[in-house]
């Protein structure tokens, strides 16, 4: 059955946990699809461990249309949300509104996701406004990495902690059906949890969360460039991946593949026609 906004809030009131994953090509969400998660994630982390960029501050509208039509295609009952990139929503009210739409009418996403708290809140609501669900994401957002400094724990001190409580209130007064909290302290995450009614997926943020996200080639070892703290690993598909590459290329050298079984047959007399 399809996961709607209408999957979290009732999660949120029978205190049953929501799973989410990226994605960002067809067979990847079928695959997380079929395993039964809930929500997949065209997040701008494309930047990252697809388009191999060192930030997600490059990631276009165009980039996440291209991905998040591929996804919503294999994600059948998972809910599809496609992230806003850098400077989609961010210059204006009308910007936001327009971009989400593409998101939603191109790519044919089930939400949006868009990083930020009280200052974006006026954004928020008017994407609301305009009939499309707001997911919102506060703590470490990456696109502010260059403000930020660096990939840094947020909500560390009392004045943060507040302003963090503060976003979270905000998103949710401002429509957001969920909130994405990333890299902020276990017992503060879990504190905003209980604060609201909307549902908050953490990346990064202990076990309080009514959920969870992952980047999946973080989580299956395909990424290497960078392993945040909170990334289990809970397979290594990467070194696999590197082995069978290595095979193939050792049996195409040794002439081992294609075999008689991986080859097409043709009458003899035909081919001697040809000579
Ligand atoms: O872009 C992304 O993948 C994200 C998750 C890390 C939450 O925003």
């Amino acid at each position: 059955m399809k996961n709607t906004v209408l999957t979290f809030a009732k999660a949120k009131e029978e205190k049953t946990k929501l799973s989410m994953l990226t994605a960002y090509d067809y067979s990847t969400a079928r695959l997380i699809n079929d395993a039964g998660i809930n929500s997949i994630l065209v997040g701008d982390s494309l930047g990252n461990v697809v388009l191999g960029y060192e930030d997600t501050v490059s990631v276009t509208v165009e980039d996440i249309i291209h991905h998040t039509k591929a996804v919503s295609r294999g994600a059948k009952d998972a809910l599809v949300i496609a992230d806003m990139p850098f400077m989609s929503y961010q210059t204006c009210v009308y910007d936001a509104v327009v971009n989400a739409g593409r998101l939603m009418k191109e790519g044919r996403a089930n939400a949006v996701k868009l990083e930020g708290g009280v200052e974006v809140a006026d954004r928020i609501k008017a994407i609301v406004d305009a009939g499309i669900p707001v997911c919102a994401h506060i703590g470490l957002t990456p696109q502010s990495i260059n403000a930020f400094g660096g990939h840094k724990v947020q909500g560390k001190t009392e004045k943060a902690a507040k302003k963090l409580l503060e976003d979270a209130l905000a998103v949710e007064k401002a429509g957001a059906f969920a909130v994405v909290i990333e890299a902020v302290p276990e017992k503060l995450a879990t504190l905003i949890t209980k604060k609201l009614n909307i549902v908050t997926i953490g990346i990064g943020a202990g076990n309080g969360c009514d959920g969870q996200v992952l980047v999946y080639q973080d989580m299956l070892g395909m990424f290497s460039d960078f392993t945040p703290k909170f990334v289990k690993k809970y397979a290594n598909i990467g070194e696999m991946m590197t082995n069978v590459f290595k095979k193939y290329d050792e049996e195409v050298k040794s002439c081992a593949f294609p075999a008689k079984e991986h080859t097409f047959k043709i009458d003899d007399d035909i081919i001697e026609k040809l000579y």
